[in-house]
């Protein structure tokens, strides 16, 4: 079990200079993590880097970019992309004429999800050439970076890829009951974990979320050697998630979404960092507050536990950046509604006897219940029910300003950082937008 270390102090400044390089392992999105690294790399005078998933086309071929479409991306990052598809995961590789699991997968009924039976040794055939295309690919992508790092630069690569729901028709009706069911819809997190269907998402899950990060942190052994060898050094960090502790009844209190079915891959990302740290690798995973993101909109819910970091702005001393973010959130509520009420109503879900079952560090990640996802879903639609626009809503300020602090933070401990894995919780997020 990876030993809990949340990052207590705000680290000082890194000394990453002008001419250092971030590499941004994993596409940026609109209100994307990485949004907060990269600007804070900006900041900075660090060069930024970018890589693109790629796109599937009509027939289902792995593609790269098209030149608007590359255009359009490489003006968000703010930096050059190397247009060479890094997608990682097998569920469309179907290797020597064999089906790939989504072929697999092709016609099943819904009501049959649980009696599908999938054919492992395909699968396990499918995984490898998954690994060799992606691991291929990324060969190709460090040769094209290797000649942009400039000669005494730190590179600093931020890991955050995170997925790997197979694409077959089958899975999201079933993991929107998963997410979002309740009733009769709910269906039991654990017994469609235990399913073959749920036994192929671990394995995708694994591949996309976790075992990338070591085929990058191997793939650039070369890298960090010459990097080394003229004097600068080369560090890793990825995004994690592992719980946080937020403020319950006015005490921080670990807590995390249930039922995050992407913990386990979550873990192993973790064990990936504590491997290449034995090593002597600066390889650190940051474990981040609930955001809603593109990627986390699939578990609704998720942002309840983002509401109480209003209180941590306060409890860590407020201030005008706490006022400030105190009423761009009030502005957004409905009239008559205040942040007080928002605050009661999230805090009575944080703090319900019902989830104490479920604030156990030791047994993460947790499986849903039928009351569980029950009152959690009853309590974010009520709480999102609060805003006077549902595209603009309190979450999104405040995932705004978390990403924004994770960025710094992250940058800044990258640069001497005391493990292989960091929590970081809604004090030291708090601190770091009031700037204490
Ligand atoms: N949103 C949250 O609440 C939250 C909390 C803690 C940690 N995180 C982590 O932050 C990281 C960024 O996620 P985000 O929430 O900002 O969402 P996002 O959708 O902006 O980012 C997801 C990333 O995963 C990559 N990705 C997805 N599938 C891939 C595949 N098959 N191959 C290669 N790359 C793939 C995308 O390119 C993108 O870079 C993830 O590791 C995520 O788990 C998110």
């Amino acid at each position: 079990m990876t030993p809990y270390t949340p990052l207590k102090q705000i680290p000082e400044k890194a000394g990453y200079k002008a001419g250092d390089v971030l590499v941004l392992f994993g596409e940026l999105f609109g209100r994307g993590y990485a949004n907060g690294i990269v600007e804070e790399a900006q900041r900075c005078g660090m060069t930024v880097i970018g890589i693109t998933m790629g796109r599937r086309d009509a027939a289902g071929a792995l593609r790269p970019l098209t030149a608007e479409e590359l255009a359009e991306a490489e003006a968000n990052l703010g930096g050059r992309m190397i247009n060479i598809p890094l997608e990682a995961g097998f569920d469309m590789e179907g290797p020597d004429g064999a089906p790939s699991p989504v072929e697999q997968l092709k016609g099943v009924k819904a009501d049959d999800w649980d009696k599908v039976r999938l054919d492992w040794a395909a699968i396990e055939k499918s995984k490898q050439a998954g690994i060799a295309r992606f691991t291929g690919a990324l060969t190709t992508v460090l040769k094209e970076i290797e000649p942009l790092l400039p000669n005494n630069a730190n590179v600093l690569f931020a890991h955050t890829m995170a997925g790997g729901i197979p694409r077959a028709r089958i899975f999201m009706p079933l993991l929107n009951r998963v997410f979002k069911g309740v009733g009769e819809r709910y269906l039991s997190s654990k017994t469609f974990w235990d399913s073959e269907l749920g036994k192929l998402c671990r394995i995708s899950f694994d591949e996309v979320t976790a075992d990338t990060f070591g085929y990058l942190i191997d793939a650039t052994k070369g890298v960090r050697e010459r990097i080394a060898g003229r004097g600068g050094e080369v560090r890793y960090v990825a995004y994690g998630y592992h719980g946080c502790e937020v403020l319950i009844n006015g005490a921080y209190s670990w807590q995390s979404y249930t039922p995050y079915l992407q913990g386990w891959a979550k873990i192993r990302l973790e064990e990936v960092a504590a491997k290449a740290w034995q090593a002597g690798v600066k390889a650190t995973v940051f474990n981040c507050p609930e955001i809603l993101t593109n990627s986390s909109a699939l578990f609704l819910g998720v942002e309840i536990s983002l509401y109480p970091l209003l209180e941590a702005l306060q409890k860590e001393g407020g201030g005008p950046a706490a006022e400030a973010v105190r009423k761009s959130c009030q502005a957004l509520l409905q009239e008559g509604t205040t942040l007080e009420a928002l605050l009661k109503k999230a805090n009575a879900y944080l703090g319900s006897p019902l989830l104490s079952g479920f604030s156990d560090y030791a047994s993460w990640p947790h499986h849903n219940t039928p009351a569980q996802a029950e009152f959690m879903l009853n309590s974010s639609a009520e709480l999102l029910a609060m805003n006077a626009d549902p595209k603009n809503i309190v979450c999104g300020e405040l995932s705004r300003q978390v990403f924004h602090a994770t960025g710094k933070l992250m940058l800044h401990a990258s640069w001497q950082p005391a493990a292989s894995a960091l929590w970081l919780n809604h004090d030291i997020v708090a601190r770091q937008i009031i700037g204490r």
